[in-house]
């Protein structure tokens, strides 16, 4: 099976507007036909040729049409937060997928998932449990598949290390969750999407937890973005138990800057896997990221500045 120039098609079901769908665009445009399944337009879509099909996936009762002539399945739709309704209207769209597939021998599957979380989220919380319940389907579904589960990631506009950023720039302390001598190792959303380009191209099954070239202790990480910023760093220092009591109250109030499980997770010291062995080039550090994002910050301070004198 294969696209109508030749190529193979792949089915992007999430579409290319979010952080990872953003750099799976280029990474997949040349080489393969891609079919997108999402709700909101994206400009990229529509300069890259890429077929939109504007769709919940959670209502879709009947995927053959949105299979045919599909070498490749990707799913990267999933929300960051919701009620256990929202998440398992999802996620049977997503069983209902998979079930398609496999009738109609699709040849590769993938799935991005998350790592693992400790025991209390995995059971309790819908954004987890419903993921996990979508990649056991896919796991006993009998075809050939990747279930790539990330650590943080981050690349241009996303909402953890940016938006971090910005609030160290804008606010005079920053909260230190627990001791932040837990670890994290952060991985580009470009070499994400490398490793399913591989894996697209691949044929072993099963799943894999990645992470990026370096593991920091979030205290250091912490301190280098201050550092970046050009500021001293300086902490509201909150016990593990006060910081997700404040991530539950920023949650109550309706923001979405943080999530209470976020931070439980971010504690747990779950979130330092390995990096990904097998890129060429290697995994980027997330240091120039960071650098850039800072100067980015500086410069657009110093220019408001300007503007206001
Ligand atoms: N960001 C991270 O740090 C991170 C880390 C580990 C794993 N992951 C996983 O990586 C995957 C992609 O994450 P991301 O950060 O790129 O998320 P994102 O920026 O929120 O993008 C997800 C995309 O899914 C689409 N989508 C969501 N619900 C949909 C629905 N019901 N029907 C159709 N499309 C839907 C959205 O497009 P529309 O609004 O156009 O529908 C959105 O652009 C997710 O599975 C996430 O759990 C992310």
């Amino acid at each position: 099976m294969t696209g109508t120039t030749g190529a193979p098609r792949l089915l992007v079901v999430g579409g290319t507007g979010g952080l990872v769908g953003r750099s799976v665009l280029p990474e997949f445009m040349s080489r393969y036909e891609i079919r997108s399944l999402h709700r909101h337009p994206v400009a990229a879509e529509g300069a890259a040729r890429v077929e939109w099909v504007p769709v919940d996936v959670g209502r879709i009762q009947d995927w053959r049409p949105f299979l045919e002539d599909v070498d490749v399945v990707l799913n990267l739709a999933w929300y960051r937060y919701g009620n256990a309704t929202r998440f398992r209207h999802l996620a049977e769209g997503l069983e209902r997928l998979v079930e398609a597939a496999r009738v109609a021998g699709t040849g590769r599957f993938l799935q991005v998932s998350v790592p693992p979380a400790p025991d209390r989220l995995e059971r309790t919380l819908p954004y987890l449990a419903y993921k996990r319940r979508v990649d056991r389907a896919i796991a006993a579904s009998g075809l050939s598949y990747r279930i790539v589960r990330p650590t943080m990631l981050f690349g241009a506009g996303d909402r953890l290390l940016g938006t971090m950023l910005r609030l160290m720039d804008r606010y005079p302390v920053f909260p230190m969750f627990g001791d932040g001598q837990y670890h994290v190792s952060p991985v580009a959303a470009s070499d994400l999407a490398r490793i399913l380009r591989l894996e697209a191209a691949g044929d072993g099954s099963g799943t894999i937890d990645v992470g990026g070239p370096e593991r920091y202790r979030y205290c250091d990480l912490t301190d280098l973005m201050f550092s970046y910023l050009g500021k001293r760093p300086r902490y509201w220092h909150l016990s593990p138990r006060s910081s997700v009591a404040l991530a539950q109250l920023v949650q109550d109030l309706g923001s979405s800057l943080l999530y209470s499980y976020e931070v439980e997770w971010l504690l747990s010291d779950l979130l330092g896997p390995p990096p990904f062995e097998g890129l060429d080039p290697p995994m980027v550090r997330v240091e120039p990221y960071l650098q850039r994002e800072a100067l980015r910050r500086r410069g657009g301070g110093a220019s408001a500045a300007v503007r206001r004198g």
